[in-house]
Parts: structure tokens; C-alpha cells; sequence
């Protein structure tokens, strides 16, 4: 029984701001190496992870921002939203985004201001380190569900370690820049990216959290 991880479990929330301080190698290697403990259907292990520092990152942050600026068509293979929004899913993301408004103070109809937070997604918030996490594309959706083990490994391992972390399905929203820009080859399912680094526990966007639906609207005993 270790009720720390527990704790490590619920105090692990979407940091937007980081500080500026690098990440140790060692510390990366130390939560990849954890993140790689997920299980995995017939211990396929189907996860590549591509970790920008330094001078990528910086790369890749202006490749991403410039796409965004110029109004590039995104083409994820892999994202979550509806072509049309219905309940449940519908006041859930809607209350997610108001969170995230009111915390930075921004107006839901100032247009301007949204884009603006918007464009924060794609230099990963800032943050020192940025991954996109990707598998084969022949791969079935049974392995899809694999490297969500491995990634939510990854973000408690971090959390346990003092870092802030951000799944970011941003910043694989153009796949040809990762090929072409960056060698990932082609053939490769994205599945999402995330940003990595130490919190700032100051910051405005850091100060909210997500609400969950209680115990009952999800779960069902079934004892006869
Ligand atoms: C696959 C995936 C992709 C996501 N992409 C983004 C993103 O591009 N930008 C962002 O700000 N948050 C992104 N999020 C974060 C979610 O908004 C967040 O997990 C959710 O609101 C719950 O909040 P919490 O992580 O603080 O518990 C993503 C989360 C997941 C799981």
C-alpha cells in the first residue's frame, strides 16, 4: 500500500507554463525507462517517442508556430473531436475551455485573445522539452490503447519527479513537418506530443483544475 502515488496520481494536472530551466538527460531517461513498464498487448511495446531539446526544440517550435500563423490545414491521423459536438462530451469541453479562460482572464468573445493563447500550444507552452509519440500506422487499434499505458506512465513518472507535463495533440497536427523537418519516417501513426519541464507554480493558466464527473456516472457494480 503506497498512498503517495496516489497523491502523485491526483496532483498530476495539464501545466501550461514552465520555467525556463533544462530538464537533466538522466531525468528524461528515467521517465522514458518508466513510461516503458506499460504493459502492452503480447508485449508488443508498439510506442516511438521522439524528444525535442536545445536547438530542435527551438526548430520545431517556429515550424509549428508558422503553420498555425499561416492557417494551415490540420491532418492528424489521430484526434478526439466530434464533426458534431452532443452530450455529455459537448458541456465537458465546453467547461474545460472556460476554465482555461477565466484563468488567464481572457474574454470568451475576444477572438484575438483566444488565438493568441491558441498560438501557445505550438512552442509546447514554453516548456524546455517537447515529445510526439508515434507507432506504426498497419498497427491495430488495440495498440493505440497501449501507448496511452505508456504515456500516462510517462506523465506520473514525471509528476513523481517534480515536472509538469501537457499531452498536446497540437503539436502533432502537421505530420509532414515531422517527416520532412525532422526524420521521423513515414509509414508512423501520431498519436499526440507533449510538453515537459519544471511548472511554474505562479502562473495564472497553472492555478485552475479540471473537474470530474462523480464515481456513479461512470462506474457500475455489478454484484448479481
Ligand atoms: C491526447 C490528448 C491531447 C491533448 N491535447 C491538448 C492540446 O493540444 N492543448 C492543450 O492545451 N491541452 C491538451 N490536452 C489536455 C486536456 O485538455 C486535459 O487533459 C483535460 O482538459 C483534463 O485536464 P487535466 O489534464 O488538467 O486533468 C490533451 C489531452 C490529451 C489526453
Amino acid at each position: 500500500m503506497n498512498p503517495d502515488f496516489l497523491k502523485i496520481i491526483h496532483a498530476r494536472h495539464s501545466c501550461r507554463a514552465f520555467l525556463a530551466e533544462e530538464v537533466p538527460r538522466a531525468m528524461l531517461e528515467q521517465i522514458l525507462l518508466a513510461a516503458a513498464q506499460a504493459p502492452s498487448s503480447t508485449n508488443m511495446q508498439p510506442w516511438e517517442v521522439s524528444i525535442f531539446l536545445g536547438s530542435a526544440k527551438s526548430r520545431l517550435d517556429q515550424a509549428l508556430t508558422a503553420a498555425f500563423e499561416e492557417g494551415r490545414g490540420s491532418n492528424p491521423d489521430l484526434h478526439a473531436y466530434l464533426e458534431e459536438w452532443v452530450e455529455p462530451y459537448k458541456s465537458r469541453r465546453f467547461g474545460c475551455g472556460v476554465s482555461l479562460y477565466n484563468a488567464v482572464g481572457i474574454d470568451r468573445q475576444d477572438k484575438a485573445a483566444r488565438r493568441e493563447q491558441s498560438k501557445k500550444n505550438f512552442n509546447a507552452f514554453g516548456a524546455p522539452v517537447a515529445m510526439v509519440f508515434y507507432q506504426d500506422d498497419f498497427l491495430k487499434p488495440g495498440s493505440i490503447l497501449d501507448m496511452g499505458f505508456f504515456l500516462q506512465n510517462l506523465m506520473l513518472a514525471a509528476q513523481a519527479l517534480g515536472l509538469g507535463t501537457c499531452p498536446e495533440a497540437s503539436l502533432v497536427a502537421w505530420p509532414e513537418i515531422l517527416h520532412q523537418s525532422f526524420g521521423i519516417p513515414e509509414g508512423k501513426r501520431f498519436l499526440t506530443g507533449l510538453a515537459l519541464g519544471f511548472p511554474d507554480l505562479q502562473a495564472p493558466v497553472n492555478q485552475y483544475r479540471t473537474a470530474r464527473e462523480p464515481l456513479g456516472s461512470f462506474a457500475r457494480f455489478v454484484t448479481d
